[in-house]
């Protein structure tokens, strides 16, 4: 029997963190086996407020494709496609955007507060991120995805991905299945520094690629109950971004059962917390660092994984579009 095919992406604007880990990477991981699935790296969506960075786009690309390598994804049964070099997305992107209603696209929550962020960059916010949902609708289509794993910030798309689906279907040709989200364990990760979602832009991340000793120093530093002032204190375990990592993070559930019996009966300091904390921390990154030890020296490996899928990815999006174009009665002049 044929794999239903995932679809899922990620913009390369920098490098990847934990909040993406529990967010949507680890379902990525879960699916690998029973879909077949394509690993978007999206530069066409990032240039939309990256435009003048195209360089640090560029190196994100391999970046980003060396941080899935480093987490387990395999290339081997998936694709990592790079985005721009399937030029079919931006044909059915600016196919889609004819059906899709302005006003739709303005109700979107997601674009309306990310836009806000945009608009007061300096360099303001530009038609191509305005209309990006409308691309990563055409990400979607193009392979007719049935799964899209995501963060929780990416719903309002999907939905929207399925209207399009429907409208095309029922406009043109039955072409597209309606593709499902999926979200993953913590949909929402707290920064270290309490301040909103690990984010880069924020500041408050744990990286992927961050030493053992960089996540001891975060950590240390980390926000906790700012109403404890002394170890004998009662603390308080919920909303507490240390206990949230513990939870997200320690297998060792008994420990973290522990530490917060105690934690609340003030039997035990910040201290203490932290470090079992960074170890938990350590021990889950420790065999994603080896893995990036090894492709950080076979650099080629890398590069293939990206030219092998990015090819696979253009075979699949040109007979979908053979199938789009004669839907919709576009006819070829040129033979
Ligand atoms: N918008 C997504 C992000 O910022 C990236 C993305 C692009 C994507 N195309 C996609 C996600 C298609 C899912 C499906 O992370």
């Amino acid at each position: 029997m044929k794999k239903k095919r995932v679809l899922t992406g990620i913009r390369p604007t920098g490098p990847l963190h934990l909040g993406h880990y529990v967010g949507a990477l680890e379902n990525w991981l879960a699916l690998q086996q029973e879909y077949e699935c394509l690993f978007l790296i999206a530069d066409y969506q990032a240039l939309g407020d990256h435009a003048e960075d195209t360089e640090g786009i560029q190196r994100s690309v391999l970046d980003v494709a060396l941080d899935w390598l480093s987490i387990g994804l395999d290339p081997s049964q998936n694709l990592f496609v790079i985005q721009s070099n399937v030029v079919e997305h931006a044909e059915l992107a600016l196919l889609l955007s004819m059906i899709t209603p302005l006003a739709r696209l303005q109700r979107n929550p997601t674009l309306k507060s990310e836009s806000e962020r945009v608009e007061q960059a300096a360099s303001g916010l530009s038609v191509g991120f305005f209309t990006y949902p409308v691309s990563q609708i055409a990400d979607i289509l193009l392979p007719k995805a049935d799964l899209v794993p995501v963060g929780e910030d990416q719903l309002p798309h999907i939905e929207m991905a399925r209207e399009i689906a429907r409208k095309f279907n029922r406009q043109y040709a039955e072409v597209f299945p309606e593709p499902k989200a999926l979200t993953g364990r913590v949909p929402r990760l707290v920064g270290t520094d309490n301040r909103g979602k690990m984010s880069k832009s924020l500041n408050n991340c744990i990286f992927l690629k961050d030493s053992a000793e960089t996540v001891n120093q975060i950590v240390r530093r980390m926000y906790t109950d700012p109403t404890r002032l002394r170890a004998t204190d009662p603390g308080h375990v919920e909303g507490n971004p240390v206990f949230e990592y513990h939870d997200a993070f320690n297998d060792n559930k008994e420990e973290v059962q522990e530490l917060k019996t105690r934690y609340e009966k003030g039997r035990v300091g910040d201290v203490e917390v932290k470090e079992s904390l960074a170890k938990a921390l350590n021990h889950f990154l420790d065999p994603i660092r080896t893995r990036r030890a090894y492709f950080e020296e076979h650099h080629d490996d890398v590069l293939e994984a990206l030219r092998d899928g990015t090819r696979r990815a253009k075979v699949i999006a040109e007979s979908t579009m053979e199938e789009v174009r004669s839907a919709m009665g576009i006819n070829s002049y040129t033979g």
